[in-house]
């Protein structure tokens, strides 16, 4: 394990250099440990795809707006590390507080824009520039010193991050591919997340309505039927238990709002996006929607 930039560009460029490739590929899974199948999806693509595979464990302080969600953010090192070890990940980078923001948080941060407003952005105000901040730090202290293909794998159920992160890549101009992974979810459509901990078991049964709701615009979207996106968010208010902050359909890319009322049929491909809280437990959600 690393815990200083120093030692994880030591470990990549050892790693890299005795692959015997002139562009070996290196691939990185940020994480905030918690670690669970969604996870591991995560990794295992990384390993798939790559020759070195770096995993980081950091829980970025910079991308919490409430103190008491940051104090109860789980912390399960040992048991990350063996799931990573599982699924093939060579080099685990876990740096201290201290070590990402030697001077206390950072004044100088990457803006998320317009975009890092809406959505997750206007219920959590400056979580997508905390993260944005991160994952730039992390790609640098990642960054391979020698000739290397270099690539980053982020889960698709936050889909906001991962249109955030793309348009950093692109705007800023960072040497960096970005691949997005599948939602994991659990047998019952449950979307994979660390919070699910902290749902009992009829709380989790009522999220369900959540995945069971996007399923709904999917099916109608496959067979090209109006999408009648407030029907489908009809059935999440109707249910007891879960407050629902937003079900919205928009552009994969930019996430501008696409038209998805009851008379409107989809004619490309869009996502549907989701946040309830469940017993106070806020979940998201989303689903590719094709037209
Ligand atoms: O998705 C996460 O776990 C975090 O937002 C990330 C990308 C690791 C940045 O802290």
């Amino acid at each position: 394990m690393a815990t200083t930039p120093a030692e994880l560009s030591k470990a990549v460029t050892e790693l890299l250099e005795a692959t015997g490739k002139d562009r070996p590929a290196l691939g990185l899974v940020p994480t905030m440990g918690a670690l669970h199948s969604g996870h591991a999806s995560l990794a295992q693509a990384a390993r798939a795809d790559n020759d070195v595979v770096v995993a980081s464990i950091f829980v970025n302080p910079l991308q919490f707006d409430d103190p008491d969600d940051l104090a109860r953010y789980p912390r399960t090192l040992e048991a990350d590390l063996e799931l990573l070890g599982q699924a093939g990940v060579d080099i685990v980078f876990a740096p201290s507080e201290e070590t990402m923001y030697p001077g206390g948080q950072p004044l100088v941060r990457v803006s998320s824009g317009s975009l890092g407003t809406r959505f997750e952005g206007a219920a959590r105000p400056g979580h997508f520039d905390g993260v944005l901040t991160v994952v730039a730090k992390l790609f640098h202290c990642v960054q391979p010193a020698v000739p290397a293909e270099f690539r980053a794998y982020f889960g698709q159920k936050d889909a906001q991050q991962v249109a955030l992160i793309r348009r950093m890549v692109a705007d800023l101009n960072f040497p960096v591919q970005i691949y997005p992974v599948p939602i994991v979810r659990a047998a019952d459509g449950l979307a994979e997340s660390s919070r699910n901990v902290f749902l009992n078991p009829e709380d989790r049964s009522r999220a369900l309505v959540l995945s069971q709701a996007l399923a709904r615009l999917q099916e109608r979207a496959a067979t090209r039927r109006p999408l009648d996106a407030p029907a489908a968010a009809a059935l999440i208010m109707e249910t007891p238990g879960v407050e629902l902050d937003y079900f919205e359909v928009v552009d994969p890319l930019t996430l501008e709002p696409v038209p998805s009322g009851a008379g409107d049929v989809l004619t490309g491909p869009a996502l549907a996006l989701v946040a309830a809280r469940v017993a106070g437990i806020r979940l998201i959600d989303n689903a590719e929607l094709h037209g």
